[in-house]
């Protein structure tokens, strides 16, 4: 039995459904259901008596209390947060609220089931937090990637955050021997992404003629990890991963922003060409940069690569043609999450970059 928290986020239903479909056992999982959490992705498990969803808060320690008591998990695997950079520059105090508060309430409740456990449970318990590699800071261009040892030196509210969460769950690991686990992973993108993030913001703003907005120069770096091969290493990681340790979880796909806009525009170009006959690389617009804006992420995965056998098995290529195409396959699920707090959000955001068509 597995607590997912964020379960019905892009990275955690993604990963529900990955364990279920595996056979890897039960789970309960647990989300406040900001806008950012949908059940819908969750449609295909949802009446599994292998999973039961609890809508409730990460820091609501008489609920989480409650839940451990009756579902007696053998592990946590922390999804939970606030996870848009641009929204912790526009409105920080929910990040620190869930990202830090819920994660301290979490972890408390968490030892507090984790002492009473029978002898041979205690040491295999496991809490997993699910970091980022923005916690590391920005490369400069000859920079080598983030390695596990590389000093924290976030930048934004979201990623100072998250270093805040990190350095809770490593406390509670070194104070208290909780048996912790911690993975710092690089950008995500597949199926069930909200359309706040790149990638499923081009795609959706491209199929509705909208410009493409390209933050600064465009030339910011990030390293893409298929979603399905991040949770099969947080599999790994929850199964065999060394106690109190930090894995390092990349895709070997660094690309620079302007790139991969490009690619996905080549993508759609072939699978639904516009009308007029031209290319969608037409909308892309040039927009104010975001403040603080790192320029660089790389990830070094050897020590998860060398200690657990793990290896992303999706190239960027075809991982993006899967994106795409499953975006076009699923335009209901795309309309379901776009309404309402979604448009005044992407006004918030974009009203205020001036853009100048590419
Ligand atoms: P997401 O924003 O898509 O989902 C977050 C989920 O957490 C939502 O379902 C939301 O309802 C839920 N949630 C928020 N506050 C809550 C609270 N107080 N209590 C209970 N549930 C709450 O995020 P994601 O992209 O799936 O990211 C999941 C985790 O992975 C985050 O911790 C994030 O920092 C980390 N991460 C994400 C990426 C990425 O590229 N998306 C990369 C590295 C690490
Ligand atoms: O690196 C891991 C992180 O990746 C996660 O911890 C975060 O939760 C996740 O949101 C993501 O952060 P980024 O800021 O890198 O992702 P985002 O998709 O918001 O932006 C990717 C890059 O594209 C970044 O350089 C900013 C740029 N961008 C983004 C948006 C939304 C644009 O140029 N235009 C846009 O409209």
């Amino acid at each position: 039995m597995l607590l997912v928290t964020g379960c019905a986020g892009f990275i955690g239903s993604n990963f529900v459904l990955h364990w279920l479909a595996e056979g890897g056992g039960t789970i309960v999982g647990l989300d406040a259901l900001t806008y950012a959490g949908n059940l819908a992705s969750l449609s295909s498990v949802i009446d599994d008596p292998r999973f039961t969803f609890v809508r409730g808060d990460i820091g609501d320690s008489t609920l989480v209390d409650e839940l451990l008591a009756r579902y007696k998990p053998s592990a946590i695997a922390h999804f939970a947060a606030e996870s848009q950079v641009d929204r912790s520059i526009h409105g920080p105090q929910d990040f620190i609220q869930t990202n830090i508060v819920g994660t301290f309430r979490l972890l408390e409740a968490a030892r507090g089931y984790w002492s009473g456990l029978p002898t041979p449970e205690q040491p295999a318990f496991r809490f997993l937090q699910v970091s980022t590699d923005e916690v590391y800071g920005s490369l400069g261009p000859d920079d080598p990637p983030f390695a596990e040892t590389r000093a924290y030196e976030p930048n934004s509210p979201y990623s100072a955050s998250k270093a805040a969460s990190d350095h809770l769950v490593r406390a509670y690991h070194h104070t208290y021997g909780l048996p912790t686990l911690t993975t710092n992973c690089s950008n995500n993108y597949g199926p069930l992404q909200f359309p706040e993030k790149l990638i499923p913001l081009v795609i959706h703003n491209a199929l509705a003629g909208k410009p493409l907005p390209m933050y600064g120069d465009g030339l910011n770096v990030r390293d893409w990890l298929f979603v399905n091969d991040h949770c099969r290493a947080i599999a790994c990681v929850l199964e065999a991963g060394r106690v109190g340790e930090t894995y390092n979880i990349g895709g070997s796909a660094e690309r620079r922003n302007l790139d991969v806009v490009h690619r996905i525009c080549d993508v759609l170009d072939a699978e639904r060409p516009r009308s007029d006959g031209k290319s969608y690389r037409t909308q892309i617009t040039f927009v104010a940069d975001r403040p603080g804006h790192d320029r660089r992420y790389a990830i070094d995965s050897r020590k998860i690569q060398g200690e657990l056998s793990w290896a992303p098995r999706e190239s960027f290529e075809s991982g993006l043609r899967t994106t795409v195409r499953w975006y076009l396959a699923n335009e209901e699920w795309v309309r379901g999450v776009t309404s309402g707090e979604y448009r005044s959000w992407i006004d918030t955001n974009y009203a205020r970059r001036s853009g100048v068509p590419a």
